[in-house]
């Protein structure tokens, strides 16, 4: 990793051909689909017109990336859905973040649900033809061509394992039935859909915080280039980082409510409980691999590292009941909360010990979320840098993404760009609309 952890574009990246591709004409239209790591969303346009969203669950216009399979009945549950069921205490299986799994090895490993072994790839295929019934049945036709959105770096300073991210979630579009697939960055879509409102030629940084990535771009736009066919040239900087609202969540998680389960706790010789379990149980994407009986043992071995035996057995109370996702969407919520009230918030953790609560107060947020932040930031400068552009030539930021609500962002982000207005967008839907004018 590079200074701050950031990332510089992989060999053999060619950040052209993920710009604004040519304007291809097609009577069947374009599917803008933004697989989000935390919500996805699909927006559709026809040879001309607005671009608009499509309801995917009732009237919502996003949807949580969450799959459960109910152990009960053995149905699967997509969206929000599959977070009520999990919620409510059905037995089963959740999955979330998939997108994050994209360039790992895990992708291909299997996992038991019911009597069959799937992999979480196939996973990912199952969510994604939900969404593409889902928009069948709204728009009355199977569509065809579809643009996925992607981030700067699926994965950060490794080329090979970025493509492969990009090449597996090809592979998994078009098994669900997509025959033409083609792929945009997800700053630029938020940049063609902030450029449907403007009235006057604007270059803009355009700032993309998402669940499992920071993405930034700073491009010119206006109503006289939007018709332009070749857009390249108005593109004139991209940078991401793999840091996204989940690494939030896991590092609030860590520190408020992971030393509760024995997280940091010392032992009777004065050693730290082995940190590893308290990591995965707080990273969405890993907390089912705690549960296998394997982890669970390991679990119980923990308990001679423990002075206090009450911690450890919250840690298995969590680990065998299946707490974990529970846990991580309190915390999830406590950020929430905490950013939108500018007060604490509580965490109720009664489902593993009868009373017991965490808290998550505004200091808390800015004392732990600091580095996360300062290296997001800093990626947020050097786009601006590779532009060539001083802050006096930028006519605003642009925010998209639920993590670019947080307050404390914000405060961080304007601290380093004094004097350049942030404007704030659609937090949900603005990437699939602009992946759908990517046509
Ligand atoms: N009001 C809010 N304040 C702070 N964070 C928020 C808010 N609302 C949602 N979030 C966070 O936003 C994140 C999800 O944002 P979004 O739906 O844009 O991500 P995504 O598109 O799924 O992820 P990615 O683009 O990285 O793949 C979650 O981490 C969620 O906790
Ligand atoms: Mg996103």
């Amino acid at each position: 990793m590079s200074l701050f952890g950031m990332s510089t574009p992989p060999a053999g990246f060619d950040p052209l051909a993920h710009k604004f591709p040519p304007m291809m004409s097609s009577a069947a239209g374009t599917l803008g689909i933004d697989f989000g790591t935390s919500n996805s969303a699909m927006a559709w346009v026809g040879d001309q017109g607005a671009a608009r969203l499509i309801a995917l669950e009732g009237d919502a216009m996003a949807m949580p990336t969450a799959v459960f399979y109910n152990g009960e009945d053995n149905s699967t549950h997509f969206g929000r859905d599959a977070l009520k069921h999990y919620l409510e205490g059905t037995e089963g299986r959740l999955m979330r973040s998939l997108k994050s799994l994209l360039g790992s090895p895990l992708l291909m490993e299997t996992t038991q649900i019911g009597h069959q072994q799937i992999s979480f790839q196939d996973i990912i295929c199952t969510f994604l033809a939900t969404l593409r019934e889902r928009a069948t049945q709204s728009l009355g036709t199977a569509p065809r061509r579809v643009v996925m959105g992607r981030p700067v770096h699926f994965v950060d300073d490794d080329p090979e394992r970025d493509a492969q991210a990009e090449a597996s979630l090809r592979q998994a579009v078009q098994s669900v039935g997509f025959d033409e697939v083609s792929f945009q960055l997800e700053p630029i879509a938020a940049a063609l859909d902030y450029e449907q409102r403007l009235t006057k030629e604007s270059t803009v940084l355009v700032v993309d915080l998402g669940g499992g990535t920071s993405d930034f771009t700073v491009v010119r736009l206006g109503p006289d280039l939007m018709h332009n066919a070749d857009r390249n040239q108005d593109v004139l900087a991209t940078t991401g980082v793999h840091i996204g609202g989940t690494d939030y969540d896991r590092q609030l998680n860590l520190a408020q409510v992971m030393p509760l389960l024995g997280y940091k706790h010392l032992g009777p010789e004065q050693r730290e409980v082995p940190s590893r379990v308290f990591f995965d149980l707080a990273t969405w994407h890993l907390i089912h691999w705690q549960y296998q009986p394997k982890a669970i043992a390991h679990a119980k071995t923990l308990r001679s590292n423990y002075r206090d035996l009450r911690l450890h057995e919250r840690l298995m109370q969590v680990l065998t009941e299946r707490h974990g996702h529970l846990i991580a969407h309190e915390v999830e919520q406590a950020k929430i909360g905490c950013s939108v009230n500018n007060a604490q918030a509580d965490m109720d953790l009664a489902v593993v010990e009868r009373d017991l609560q965490a808290t998550l107060g505004v200091a808390d947020m800015q004392a732990h979320l600091h580095d996360l932040l300062a290296r997001t930031v800093a990626c947020a400068r050097e786009c601006v840098q590779r532009a060539g552009l001083t802050d006096a030539s930028l006519d605003a930021i642009y925010l998209t993404g639920g993590s670019s609500a947080l307050r404390t962002f914000q405060q961080a982000l304007q601290a380093e760009f004094t004097g350049v207005k942030l404007v704030e967008g659609d937090l949900f839907g603005g990437v699939a609309l602009g992946l759908a004018y990517s046509r």
